[in-house]
């Protein structure tokens, strides 16, 4: 049985990951708009990683006793100026949700809740692989700049990045 407390910090995190699915959703679709079918493809992936993230979450707190709340959609509101604050603000968010990953397990140890403990070293891995994914896109962007030549390679090579994913998936 969870606790208060954690059934609360859990429920805060199902929201988070449904978020995260709509910004990844937003960038996917923005892309695809701009012509950029690798960059697209990589996002709509990403996309249905979170949510997937955020089923997981919402099949534990259920079977753990507790009650999901299934949150409203988020419109994602990005700034578009630049490939760069594009993605910085993806690497920002991504950080943003490990240090609530982080803060989570603090308040399983807290509740002396080592099941949820447990459940929750897979989304610290996953955070790992997340953050140097979205740091790895942010070096190769500032590498390019706005360089039309540059981000139609970089489209390109984003392609071998979906294919490597799908050969090792992580969820
Ligand atoms: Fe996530
Ligand atoms: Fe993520």
């Amino acid at each position: 049985m969870l606790s208060e407390k954690l059934e609360k910090a859990l429920n805060e995190q199902i929201k988070i990951e449904g978020d995260s699915s709509q910004i990844y959703l937003e960038m996917a679709s923005w892309a695809e708009i701009q012509g950029f079918e690798g960059i697209a493809t990589f996002m709509f992936a990403q996309s249905d990683e979170e949510r997937q993230h955020m089923l997981k979450l919402v099949k534990y707190v259920n079977q753990r006793g507790g009650q999901a709340v299934i949150p409203a959609v988020t419109k994602p509101e990005l700034d578009h100026t630049s490939f760069k604050a594009l993605f910085k603000q993806l690497f920002d968010h991504e950080v943003f949700v490990s240090k609530s990953i982080n803060e989570l397990v603090h308040i399983a140890l807290e509740e002396r809740d080592y099941a949820t403990h447990n459940f929750l070293q897979w989304y610290v891995s996953e955070q790992i692989e997340e953050e140097a994914t979205a740091r790895t896109i942010l070096d190769k962007i500032n590498l390019i700049g706005d360089d039309k030549g540059g981000l139609y390679l970089f489209d390109n090579d984003i392609k071998n990045f979906n294919q490597q994913a799908n050969n090792n998936p992580a969820v």
